[in-house]
């Protein structure tokens, strides 16, 4: 063989083999993408009517699906969470949030704020009134003579514009509404959007976002009631619970925080260490009478560190784990002290006395009256940005 002809030949070798190494490559490619592909197809949404409101307004339903089998179903009146599944410790997923069936349930005067989104603002404010740049702003007294979850038509009253954005790994239901100037007596026109993301990991993250025209102040949060048992005619008592806070907020007799911020070493409100929620709830303590339980604000740990731990609820039995991360500098537990038996469970019977309970992150309460709590105004040219995300596991 000439040397010409053997170079030829060890060219064209040398090509056909790095030839068919690009295909094995491209193959391997190929295979990658599959599962993506197939996960595409596991990662759902899927919309259906709810009925009208009493005005008459539909309702629209989002079931947003990941590939492990969570679902999580919202309505776009309130933002509601009207049922969301979570695996045990078998794999069995079963609905751990309290609720209803029907729009017209969710409409019966004194429903306690089931899975909804809350706003203008979450929790009290004392005597229904604050002022900003020597204005006062009067709202409904609507918790005795205070201001409570953004008054009579709050944010978990209003049905909200939806969209839907689908990626290969996520689901995520994006909710707007334009609060007009002085509703609910707040003032500005706040342009309100929250983002809920289910992703694989069976973690819902919720996204809080608003801008407004006019100097207002703002405390959106997110009113689920979990038992994370799955059946809801059991208290939740049972449950452990920590929570990342070294201080709380106490309140006076009509739940407004007195301005204190209390250690909680010694107290039945240091949840430092997961415990029950039924361990310490009925020591005799002036706290927990004026609460009729735990219905107060823990001053979180760690504060402008961004989005860390908050909270965690675990359940024995089921094995069952929620963790609840978030940016937001206080939480409120909630114990369903409220609950009376009255309100009609999705499981049959009723809601009975402690069978769900809260976790609210947020601003402190009262915050617009009281100075030392860190601000809750909104000025005009600046965004509220704020994310909590709720983490399911089995222990
Ligand atoms: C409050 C409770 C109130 C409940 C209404 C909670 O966020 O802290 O005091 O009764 O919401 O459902």
């Amino acid at each position: 063989m000439s040397t010409l002809k053997r170079s030829f030949y060890v060219v064209t070798l040398v090509g056909f083999a790095l030839l068919s190494i690009q295909c094995k490559n491209e193959k391997k490619a190929d295979t990658n993408i599959t599962p993506v592909e197939e996960m595409k197809n596991l990662v759902t949404i899927t919309k259906e009517p709810f009925g009208t409101t009493t005005d008459s307004i539909p309702v629209d339903k989002f079931i947003l699906k990941n590939e492990k089998g969570m679902e999580i179903s919202i309505i776009t009146y309130g933002g509601i969470i009207t049922s969301w599944t979570a695996p045990d410790k078998n794999g069995e997923y079963k609905d751990i949030v309290l609720g209803f069936d029907s729009i017209h349930k969710y409409q019966m005067p004194g429903v306690p704020y089931f899975g909804a989104l809350i706003g203008r603002f979450g929790n009290r404010i004392a005597n229904a009134k604050f002022s900003l740049d020597g204005t006062e702003y009067k709202l409904a007294a609507n918790d005795g003579k205070n201001h409570l979850h953004g008054g009579v038509k709050g944010f978990d009253k209003v049905v909200w514009t939806a969209s839907e954005v689908l990626t290969d790994s996520t689901a995520s239901l994006v909710l707007t509404y334009l609060s007009k100037d002085m509703e609910e007596g707040y003032p500005g026109n706040l342009e309100t959007k929250v983002t809920y993301t289910l992703n694989n990991d069976n973690n819902l993250d919720v996204v809080y976002e608003a801008t407004t025209d006019k100097k207002t102040v703002i405390n959106l949060t997110q009113h689920s009631y979990f038992n994370l048992s799955g059946d809801f005619s059991k208290p939740i008592l049972d449950h452990e619970i920590s929570i990342n806070a070294d201080g709380f907020l106490p309140v006076d007799a009509t739940l407004i925080p007195t301005g204190e911020i209390k250690d909680v070493t010694n107290t039945p409100f240091d949840f430092r260490q997961a415990k029950a929620l039924g361990k310490d709830i009925e020591v005799k303590d002036e706290q927990l009478k004026r609460g009729l339980g735990y219905d107060h604000c823990w001053v979180l740990n760690n504060q402008n560190q961004g989005i860390r731990l908050a909270a965690s609820a675990y359940n024995v039995e089921t094995g069952r784990l929620l963790e609840v991360f978030s940016d937001e500098p206080a939480i409120q537990l909630y114990t369903g002290n409220f609950l009376d038996g009255t309100l009609p469970s999705k499981q049959g019977g009723t809601y009975a006395h402690r069978t769900g309970f809260c976790l609210e992150t947020q601003h402190y309460p009262d915050s617009p009256n009281q100075k030392d709590f860190p601000s809750v105004v909104l000025n005009p040219g600046e965004k509220y940005m704020t994310t909590t995300s709720f983490k399911f596991s089995v222990k």
